[in-house]
């Protein structure tokens, strides 16, 4: 799927469409008069005697025209902000999102059994469709932030506020925590994967179903490495052990691009070297390594992990 880039000036969405512009008028109307000055500045450091009509000079340069550039601009942005999309959930797909230390759980409503699908790190949504999260901290203040979709929202602990996406074309769209939260706050990514509107339905109908069968030795060996390491104290793997909600869902984790919120590709060494030593990747991340675990129990551990597509 094509990865757009994480910048401001590469919108995908409408309200990224209106933000970028705002950066360009912004930056133009400022590079234009920083050069105005320099060469007014240039011009009077060249010349001797005090100008003609000083006072004229600076009424004109340094009273007038702010005043008319600023109000100008204020109008402008003003207007153009009445255009950026109401923040409302009406008619559009809810999702919620909340923040933890140092990673986003993400959950939707599964309107067949009334039960929550839940996974993390990423958000999904069909493409062309008003979609609203729901944002909430489980801890310290963050603050979601995708710019090729949309502006930031602060995810605020005690506190549900709401964003509005949508995304255009299909594709992996980056965000990232834009709210300094702690250690690992450079380190907290989310991607927004936008997918046709069926491809999207296919997508949330196999999230919903539980955890794929343990069918052969090494996989079982796994999936008791699993409940021996007690990892169902933090994570919930639905149809195994469920209930946890500390670590992320891995239900599905092999599904994911990431793990780690955006720290390694998700792929079995990079599993089980996580497992062995999250902190060697992420310093201060609330997971604890398991240093004695064999060889061969890590491995399998890793291998049923990637196995829950
Ligand atoms: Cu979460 Cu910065």
């Amino acid at each position: 799927m094509n990865q757009h880039l994480q910048s401001v000036l590469h919108p995908a969405g409408w309200d990224a469409a209106v933000i970028s512009q705002f950066a360009w008028v912004l930056f133009g109307a400022g590079a234009l008069i920083l050069a105005a000055v320099m060469a007014l500045l240039f011009l009077s450091l060249r010349r001797r005697e005090r100008p003609a009509r000083a006072l004229l000079w600076i009424g004109g340069g340094g009273i007038a025209f702010p005043v008319v550039v600023l109000t100008a601009l204020l109008g402008w942005s003003t207007w153009r902000s009445a255009q950026l999309a109401p923040q409302t959930s009406r008619d559009a797909l809810t999702i919620s999102v909340t923040a933890k230390m140092w990673w986003w759980e993400v959950r939707y409503h599964d309107p067949a059994t009334g039960r929550d699908i839940v996974t993390a790190n990423e958000i999904h949504i069909p493409t062309g469709r008003a979609v609203y999260l729901g944002l909430n901290s489980a801890d310290v203040i963050h603050s979601l932030w995708v710019p090729a979709l949309a502006g930031k929202r602060d995810m605020v602990p005690g506190r549900v506020t709401g964003l509005n996406l949508r995304a255009d074309k299909p594709g992996i769209y980056r965000g990232q925590c834009a709210e300094f939260c702690g250690a690992q706050h450079a380190k907290m990514a989310l991607h927004v994967v936008a997918h046709l509107p069926q491809d999207f339905d296919a997508w949330l109908a196999r999230q919903a179903q539980p955890a794929l069968a343990a069918d052969n030795t090494i996989l079982e060996r796994g999936r008791s490495a699993f409940l021996e390491q007690r990892c169902q104290a933090c994570h919930t793997i639905r149809g195994v052990a469920e209930g946890a909600r500390l670590g992320p869902d891995l239900t599905h984790v092999g599904s994911r691009m990431h793990i780690g919120a955006g720290v390694l590709r998700t792929h079995r060494e990079n599993l089980s070297g996580w497992i062995a030593d999250p902190q060697a990747s992420k310093p201060g991340v609330f997971m604890p390594g398991s240093p004695d675990l064999d060889r061969a129990t890590l491995d399998a551990l890793a291998t049923y992990l990637e196995h829950l597509k």
